[in-house]
């Protein structure tokens, strides 16, 4: 997650000042002339009369699917109730479409929902509304509700086929989450600078006391500013790799975003935070699919977090749960605003995930002669490396899927997301700890003080540790080298690699020389031949792949690109099955 800030903020103090003397002399929320124009909620699909996305067995009823989709993990982005009044920047003058419009979210790759009672505003899966009560940095700026961006949000897919739509549940989402958040730091600053009326408008819409909203805008303005002198000092965004739809260098982001900037951001004007932590983001990497990951031996691409419940700390953390940014931070008290019981949740509910099967009646027929014969193939050329589809856990049972791990040289695939994981260093000495240390370990310390001081306070919280961690203490590595997951349902974990460098199977068993140098990502709708979406079009939001920056290479990963191409689709065949 970043907040960085790609607009020019300067001015905005002087121009917030006089915005709220106008706005105090207006009192505009009780003009209901003012009102906006409201988008229409719920969904705007193509057809109207369909019955919404069908949702394969996975494992969950549907009260765990709809849980799921809206809990709140604790991480909080902006206020709340600024958010469902804030218009879509950059529009034409006297349009006023709101950023949480359907149509809009879509284009950003969210999975909008209707209304319900976990989704009061019809927004999409994975936001949600949380309390936040922490004094630090931006969440200072605003005690009440916060727009949260959970679990879901980054881990639910969909497949489009032919007017149909299939909820992936725990599948590679499509959101960009710099364009989302783009457009909510675009939106504010038209608020801040009352660029054509803005702020009236915002101020009628928003459903809070107004002195709050204005000094709550006030400090965000503050908060923005400071952001973008940071940005300065470490030279913005340049040399960055664009994550797009679909991806993140989750990371690498999400240290810069705990570790660098907010560092005593607010006490002292002059400090600019920790520029030492601070890292340009070379590794975005694919959304990956949850299914088994609760029995894996160890997660993420490179194979370097052991325990789930430290893992998922880590995550909030980078995510922007609130986190008090002082000495605190590692020691045995931290104040955070993770919601533990939750994310334990959602870890718990992740066990009994299973993987999406190759829904016939909808993407066709399976060849199963073909598909034994590809089974050949993959006994021959896979299976020293995958595991086809490892069998199902007894309910509660702590089995673990040994990943192999592959070296980068060998593997040949982009080599960022490891090395940057293995190279980066941190310092904490703003706030008491050492002046270098590697930033695996200091994820791994914090994260352990957290879980520990969770699990201190109730036997609850101890038993329910224990339940999703499965014995396994909490460790950081950082191996150079990516591990071989198992292939159930891979064919609905498109583009693929860790990076997401190759559209289809298809392509992926071609020479690298072969396979899109260019491609468009953020389209749902498949190809059950190739076994990908449909990347060749630029639909709307989609996202530009170029494989030739940094980061992004599709190289590697040679196995299979030499058979013939009847052996390939056989192969194919077989990988739809598991
Ligand atoms: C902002 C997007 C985002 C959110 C929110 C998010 N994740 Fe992830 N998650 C990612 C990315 C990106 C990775 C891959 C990181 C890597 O391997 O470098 C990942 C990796 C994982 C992995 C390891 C998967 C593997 O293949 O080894 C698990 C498990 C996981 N997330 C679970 C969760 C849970 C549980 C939550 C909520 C408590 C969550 N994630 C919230 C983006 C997100
Ligand atoms: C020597 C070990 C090895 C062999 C043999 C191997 N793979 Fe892989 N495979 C890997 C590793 C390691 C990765 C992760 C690479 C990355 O993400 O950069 C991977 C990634 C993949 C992915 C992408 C997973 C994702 O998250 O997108 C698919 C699909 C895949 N392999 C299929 C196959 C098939 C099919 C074969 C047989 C033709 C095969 N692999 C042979 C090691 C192997």
């Amino acid at each position: 997650m970043k907040f960085d800030v790609r607009v020019s903020l300067i001015a905005v103090a002087t121009l917030l000042a006089t915005f709220l003397v106008a706005s105090a002399q207006e009192k505009p929320q009780e003009k209901p002339q003012d009102k906006p124009q409201e988008q229409p909620q719920g969904k705007s699909q193509d057809k109207p009369a369909a019955a919404g996305p069908i949702h394969l067995q996975q494992g969950w009823s549907e009260a765990t699917v709809d849980r799921w989709h809206f809990i709140s993990q604790g991480t909080a982005l902006i206020p709340y109730e600024w958010f469902v009044a804030l218009e879509q920047p950059g529009q034409q003058a006297g349009q006023t479409a709101l950023i949480k419009a359907p149509e809009n979210l879509q284009r950003l790759g969210f999975l909008t929902e209707p209304v319900s009672a976990t989704n009061p505003d019809g927004l999409a899966i994975g936001l949600y509304s949380t309390p936040v009560d922490i004094p630090d940095g931006r969440h200072a700026c605003w005690k009440g509700n916060w727009l949260g961006l959970g679990c879901a949000g980054c881990h639910t897919g969909q497949v489009s086929y032919r007017g149909q739509q299939i909820r992936i549940e725990g599948g590679p989402a499509h959101i960009d989450i710099d364009a989302f958040v783009g457009q909510l730091v675009g939106s504010i600053t038209a608020v801040l600078q009352n660029q054509d009326g803005a702020a009236q408008r915002f101020m009628a819409r928003v459903k809070a006391p107004p002195a709050d909203v204005q000094s709550g805008l006030q400090c965000f303005g503050g908060v923005l500013q400071a952001a973008a002198r940071f940005n300065q000092v470490v030279g913005g965004n340049s040399g960055d790799t664009a994550g797009g739809a679909g991806r993140l260098d989750a990371h690498g982001a999400g240290l810069n975003q705990l570790l660098a900037g907010p560092f005593r951001l607010m006490t002292d004007p002059a400090d600019f935070g920790e520029t030492r932590n601070y890292a340009h983001l070379t590794a975005p990497v694919r959304y990956p699919a949850l299914w088994d990951t609760p029995r894996f031996s160890w997660v993420l691409y490179n194979a370097s977090i052991r325990q789930p419940l430290t893992r998922n700390i880590v995550e909030a953390l980078g995510v922007l749960a609130p986190i008090k940014h002082d000495a605190t931070m590692i020691t045995p008290d931290v104040m955070h605003g993770i919601q533990m019981e939750n994310v334990v949740w959602g870890q718990r509910r992740l066990m009994d995930l299973r993987s999406p099967r190759w829904p016939e009646a909808i993407l066709g027929g399976l060849d199963q002669k073909r598909a034994l014969r590809g089974q050949l193939v993959y006994l021959s050329a896979c299976a020293n490396c995958h595991e086809a589809a490892p069998g199902e856990a007894a309910s509660g049972s702590c089995s673990e899927i040994q990943i192999p791990l592959v070296d980068l040289r060998k593997v040949g695939t982009d080599p960022e997301q490891a090395t940057t994981f293995n190279g980066r260093r941190i310092a904490l000495s703003k706030i008491g700890g050492p002046d270098a240390m590697s930033n695996y370990k200091a994820a791994e310390a914090l994260t352990g003080n957290i879980a520990a001081q969770w699990i201190a306070r109730s036997k609850d919280n101890a038993a329910g540790a224990a339940e999703i961690n499965c014995g396994r203490p909490n460790q950081f590595r950082a191996p150079l080298a990516y591990r071989a997951r198992p292939l159930n349902g891979i064919w609905a974990m498109a583009p693929y690699l860790h990076n997401g460098s190759v559209p289809s199977l298809h392509d992926l068993l071609l020479p690298p020389g072969q396979r899109p140098k260019t491609f468009y990502v953020g389209n749902w709708e498949f190809n059950p031949d190739i076994v990908g979406y449909d990347m060749k079009a630029q639909t709307p939001g989609a996202f530009l792949f170029d494989t030739t920056i940094r980061g992004n290479s599709n190289a590697g990963h040679l196995y299979g690109t030499d058979m013939t191409e009847d052996d390939r689709n056989a192969l194919i065949e077989y990988l739809k099955t598991l």
